[in-house]
């Protein structure tokens, strides 16, 4: 039995001052402890932020796919690894798009996370024109396959299924659909990795709030989520932490 995890995406948001906000959402990941809870946060304070909790993982939003060298702005997983970082989010669809991250740069990115010792969120998500067209699972699917690192297998991996025009958008698609491209991963993973794909852990992102969490969560073969604007405030973010329990 997969355990739930609860992640949060603070994107270019934040500052010292805010993680205050982490005290409330901490002392929630005390008390449900069935419940992984997780925070990425600018690479700017995650080394404060890890100072100040312990039952909530703190992580980085992305890796560069190399250790070291010449690629001026770039953060290694070694990096956020050494200053406390727990996990990192790889192929975000803002990502995708904002950096021009392919398939293969996603894929180097978990392996290089992996190797670090980081656990990975990998992101994948159609297009509202994939979706209209009815491709979305094949799309999605493919790019899980050509996005997937080198051994995955085992609770280190969480696939979060992001479909694009859900993100930021206050629209999600239905718990039915949900479910539909939960599924369709699940039996990919399997393809690709076999019995052991069972250990990684579906999440959903897009739009998830305290109204419909309990539903989204409740959908098939979903194992939690990966939450943007609601993960900002523990007043937010603790409710949909409490409805995973
Ligand atoms: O990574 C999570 C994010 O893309 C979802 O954003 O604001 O729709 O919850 P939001």
């Amino acid at each position: 039995m997969r355990r739930k995890l609860i992640a949060g995406n603070w994107k270019m948001n934040g500052s010292l001052g805010a993680l205050a906000e982490l005290d409330a959402i901490e002392a929630a990941a005390t008390g449900t402890p069935g419940v992984d809870v997780a925070v990425a946060v600018p690479a700017t304070l995650i080394n404060p932020a890890v100072e100040r909790v312990s039952a909530v993982a703190i992580g980085a939003q992305d890796v560069h796919q190399g250790e070291c060298g010449a690629h001026t702005g770039c953060i290694s997983a070694v990096m956020v690894r050494e200053v406390g970082a727990r996990f990192s989010i790889v192929g975000h669809s803002e990502r995708r798009a904002d950096q021009a991250e392919s398939d293969a740069h996603v894929k180097g990115k978990a392996e290089a996370a992996r190797a670090a010792g980081l656990s990975v969120i990998l992101c994948v998500g159609e297009s509202l024109e994939d979706r209209d067209a009815g491709r979305a699972e094949q799309v999605v699917t493919d790019q899980l396959a050509r996005s997937l690192p080198q051994g995955a297998a085992g609770e280190w991996l969480s696939v979060a299924y992001e479909p694009i025009w859900a993100i930021g958008t206050g629209r999600t698609p239905t718990v039915e659909d949900v479910a539909a491209m939960h599924g369709a991963l699940r039996a990919r993973l399997r393809e690709l990795a076999g019995g052991e794909a069972d250990a990684i852990r579906l999440l959903y992102g897009g739009s998830v709030n305290d109204a419909n969490a309990a539903a989204l969560l409740g959908a098939g073969d979903v194992d939690g989520a990966l939450v943007g604007g609601a993960s900002l405030t523990a007043a937010k973010f603790v409710p949909i932490i409490e409805a995973a329990a």
